[in-house]
């Protein structure tokens, strides 16, 4: 049995919902192990730091933090774990250049950790072997940060190879959980009072049961059976994959929330080619016309990268076209940066930064525009909340996100952490509503 002897951990996470997620069972790891956890890298014995490759911009920022952390390390002489997917990605140039890393530790070798850790050891050690199996035992452990909303990893690892991807060299290949363990966890949750779940994958409706062959569809439909459970979401979903079977489980469902990110990348079919991504932009608008018609009102959001190789004035106003007539409940939008091992790399990144970032605000800009008047449209309705926290600054302002994941900002007088509110909007801002208890808890 391993003892961490009461040893202080922080754990640090950039990246998407899966690395936050990952970081969760990293710390449930530990804590079972006998670690302490604490929020401040100058009061830890080791921090491990959960990193993200996707952009230039991830790495640039973890390479800074790390050089921050070299200097704490003079100080405090803390013991540095990098994990995740620069870890997996860049072990030579840590090994190089980062001397200040004890462990490098891939996303498919945390449950290492714990004995790691126990062991005191002088130099850099890698650990970055893919795996194809699944440690049950350790998502169990997870140590999660909201006790309202959980997330719930049903596959991991990409085989689809955008052009401009880094992911499947950071995540491997698909691996898939089985349904019954799945679902063992979410009755678990719903055991415990969460609220909402959401289910992770890089690519979640490729999901098929290794046992019975059981496609995302099925674990949807089964999910919505489990009781105390009342919103379920799932991200990200590929647009190749998303069928109208999709589309019809989520509409019979009592729980699954009528919304959806379906990253749309360029509305320009010429650069969704070069892009890899296997779906014209005329595809694209027929399953959101399909979403639109079988789920009235769902909330659709996307990604957008600005500046892909060759992206033409003409193409790039496609996108701008695209938002205007899908009008997207939100977006995250990018600049395009060119990665290792991937195929656009060997493209020249011939769009200028000056115009990448022009394009970025102009992108970001329309979208202001289309939520402010999607939010005005909200106003003097009320609406269902799931309140998630409340604000640091005053303590009866309360946040919360409606079934199409917009963020509600209401005030009330009593705690309504964890429940669900009727909020009536009064007013709102391009990223959320602000409105009033419709009724007292
Ligand atoms: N599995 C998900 C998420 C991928 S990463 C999916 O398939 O959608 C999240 C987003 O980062 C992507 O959707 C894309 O918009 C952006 N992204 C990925 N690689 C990028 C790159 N090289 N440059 C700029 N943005 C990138
Ligand atoms: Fe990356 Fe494409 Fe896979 Fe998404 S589907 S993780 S963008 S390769
Ligand atoms: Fe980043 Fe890895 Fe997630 S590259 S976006 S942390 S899968």
């Amino acid at each position: 049995m391993t003892d961490l002897n009461g040893l202080i951990v922080f754990v640090e996470t950039f990246g998407c919902q899966m690395n936050e997620s990952d970081s969760e069972r990293i710390a449930g790891l530990l804590v079972a192990a006998g670690a302490r956890l604490t929020d401040r890298p100058e009061d830890s014995q080791v921090t491990i730091v959960n990193t993200c490759a996707v952009r230039g911009k991830s790495e640039e920022k973890l390479f800074s933090y790390l050089g921050r952390l070299r200097s704490l390390k003079k100080k405090t002489g803390l013991r540095i774990v990098l994990a995740g997917c620069v870890a997996q990605l860049h072990r030579d140039r840590i090994l190089d250049r980062n001397p200040e890393v004890d462990f490098i530790l891939g996303p498919d070798n945390y449950h290492l950790l714990p004995e790691l850790l126990e062991r005191r050891l002088g130099r850099p050690r890698v650990f970055t072997a893919w795996s194809k199996d699944w440690r049950e035992d350790e998502r169990r452990l997870s140590l999660r940060r909201s006790p309202v909303s959980a997330f719930v990893t049903v596959m991991e690892g990409c085989d689809n190879f955008c052009a401009y991807c880094i992911v499947p060299f950071t995540r491997g290949r698909e691996k898939f959980r089985p349904l019954r363990t799945v679902l063992d966890e979410v009755r678990i949750l719903a055991g415990q009072g969460y609220k909402e779940i959401q289910f992770l994958g890089q690519n979640v409706n490729s999901y098929r049961d290794p046992d019975t062959g059981a496609v995302f569809p099925d674990l949807l439909r089964a999910a919505d059976e489990i009781d105390g459970l009342e919103w379920i979401r799932f991200i990200t979903s590929h647009p190749k994959n998303f069928g109208p079977e999709l589309a019809e489980a989520m509409a019979r469902s009592r729980h699954v929330c009528r919304q959806i990110h379906l990253p749309l990348q360029s509305g320009s079919s010429a650069v969704l080619e070069r892009m890899k991504r296997s779906y014209s932009r005329e595809e694209y608008l027929e399953k959101t016309r399909v979403l639109r018609s079988l789920l009235p009102g769902i909330c659709l959001s996307t990604d957008i990268i600005v500046g892909f190789p060759g992206e033409t004035e003409s193409e790039f106003s496609e996108t701008l076209g695209a938002l205007d007539e899908i009008r997207f409940a939100n977006i995250f939008s990018f600049r395009y940066s060119p990665r290792p091992h991937t195929s656009a790399a060997k493209l020249k990144d011939d769009v200028p930064f000056g115009v990448k970032r022009r394009r970025l605000m102009d992108v970001q800009q329309a979208q202001k525009a289309i939520q402010t008047r999607i939010h005005e449209g909200f106003i003097g309705r009320t609406i269902r909340v799931l309140c998630q926290g409340k604000s640091k600054k005053d303590g009866r302002v309360f946040s919360g996100r409606s079934e199409g994941y917009q963020v509600v900002n209401f005030r009330s007088e009593a705690d309504v952490i964890g429940r669900f509110v009727q909020v009536r909007i009064t007013s709102c801002g391009p990223y959320s509503l602000r409105g009033e208890l419709a009724e007292s808890p």
